[in-house]
């Protein structure tokens, strides 16, 4: 064990430790998915599951999965490995995370490379417009250009790729060290910018208002995923960057303070974008286009609307990019470290597959939007299988091994900081609700989300 830490990169500083985590979970989940889908399922009703999710179910398996990693300092696969050698099976849990984060940055960068896009059409003005209907036939114009939409993705590919190479400390670290309060400042100006347009009270009032009727199995288990996804969970992202925590660092504390900063900016998110989505009157529930529909066209009409409208885009692509270098992570550390080849080489490799895989999701409004299996593009198919599937069954998966597999005592020890225990009340907390609640709950809303019963 003494070995492989000298050998292996880990973060250098708790500040820093902080930063690569909250990088991984504040991204386009925040920027573009929670607006999206609390804007489509009823507001305040939505926003509540999902907050509940998130306490009960979220942040206890954010806490097993960084002291999991930490304990067997070891990529996600070889983590299971390592900590239970006598049940091997187990390591199938870390293989699902490793393709699931692949999948995941499959549609994922075709959504960041949107982003890349409009923060250079911003800047030339070609998406400045106040007409919705322009807006939309825009963003239309962009998704269904293939060679725009591959092109961008490669971009997308070569600055999370550098990054990568450059390792955990001096690449990941690093730049999310400082990418990460360039955003929480452009997002409070936003804030601002939303809260004093005339008529921001009813986006507020739609934020924070439950409508009830709006709430079915489908919403709970959307709101659930959402919580996964928020929280980056079940896809053996928070293993990795488990294994790269320092011992000293408290772990309950870091996850508490990643769920409350990430809870933030999808709160302040929804602020900058839904005052402004009703002031001028737009529709609320547009879907994953609102983002790149709204904004554009309710920034452009303000007083110095194009700067709004790039430095939007600009704290978009900033937040999607942690949360990329957190996913890219998974596979190239398993690669690396199984197969024992360089970090340059499993980084390349993976973004050659990311590039077959990647470009079916990045054609699915173009060449491809003719391809459907069960009614859905490649591109939603990811997204869907992805968060309502495979997230929840890595939820349950860690839940049972950190809680009955690994064990309680186990689990405490991984708690500690070289044997010392900060909050034993929160540690005992969070093993009940790992052992019973979690698996429990995950369960029956996935089951009943997908139709089983
Ligand atoms: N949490 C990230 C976001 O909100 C997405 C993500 C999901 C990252 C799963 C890693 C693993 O954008």
């Amino acid at each position: 064990m003494q070995e492989k830490e000298n050998t292996r990169d880990k973060f250098t500083s708790g500040l820093g430790t902080l930063a690569a985590t909250l990088g991984s979970a504040v991204g386009l989940g925040n920027i573009w998915k929670f607006p999206y889908l609390t804007g489509a399922n009823g507001g305040a009703s939505f926003l509540l599951i999902y907050l509940i999710s998130t306490l009960i179910i979220g942040l206890p398996i954010m806490i097993a999965e960084i002291s999991l990693g930490r304990s067997a300092r070891a990529n996600a696969f070889h983590t299971f490995q390592e900590l239970k050698p006598e049940r091997k099976h187990w390591r199938l849990t870390g293989l699902a995370g490793v393709m699931g984060a692949f999948f995941i940055l499959a549609f994922y960068t075709e959504v960041a490379a949107w982003v890349f896009a409009y923060i250079f059409k911003a800047v030339t003005g070609g998406i400045l417009t106040t007409d919705p209907q322009a807006a939309s036939a825009n963003f239309k114009q962009l998704v269904s250009s293939p060679v725009q939409s591959l092109l961008w993705q490669w971009a997308v590919f070569v600055v999370i790729g550098i990054i990568i190479i450059a390792g955990v400390s001096k690449g990941i670290e690093a730049v999310t060290k400082r990418l990460m309060p360039v955003l929480f400042l452009i997002l409070t100006v936003l804030c601002v910018r939303g809260l004093l347009l005339e008529g921001a009270g009813e986006g507020l009032k739609f934020l924070f208002s439950p409508d009830f009727s709006k709430l079915n199995a489908g919403t709970i288990l959307t709101a659930m995923g959402l919580a996964f996804f928020k929280l980056s969970l079940g896809m053996g992202t928070m293993i990795t960057y488990g294994s790269y925590f320092d011992d000293s660092q408290n772990i309950p504390k870091t996850a508490f303070r990643v769920m409350i900063a990430d809870l933030g900016v999808s709160m302040l998110a929804g602020i900058a974008i839904f005052p402004a989505v009703f002031a001028f009157g737009f529709k609320p529930d547009a879907g994953a286009s609102l983002l790149f529909i709204t904004v554009p066209a309710v920034f452009t009409a303000l007083p110095f609307g194009q700067i709004f409208v790039v430095i939007f885009f600009l704290l978009a692509a900033i937040a999607a990019t942690g949360a990329m270098l957190s996913l890219l992570e998974v596979p190239v550390a398993f690669m690396s470290e199984q197969l024992k080849i360089t970090r340059i080489k499993s980084t390349i490799i993976t973004l050659l597959l990311l590039g077959l895989f990647g470009s079916l999701a990045a054609l699915s409004e173009s060449s491809l939007s003719g391809v459907r299996l069960f009614g859905k593009t490649f591109f939603d198919i990811y997204d869907y299988f992805t968060s309502n599937v495979l997230m929840p069954i890595g939820g349950i998966a860690v839940a049972i091994f950190s809680g009955w597999i690994f064990g309680h005592d186990k689990m405490i020890t991984a708690l500690t900081n070289r044997g010392d225990l900060k909050n034993s009340g929160i540690a005992r907390v969070t093993i009940y609700l790992l052992k019973y609640a979690a698996p429990v709950l995950i369960l029956i809303i996935m089951l009943k989300g997908l139709g089983v019963f």
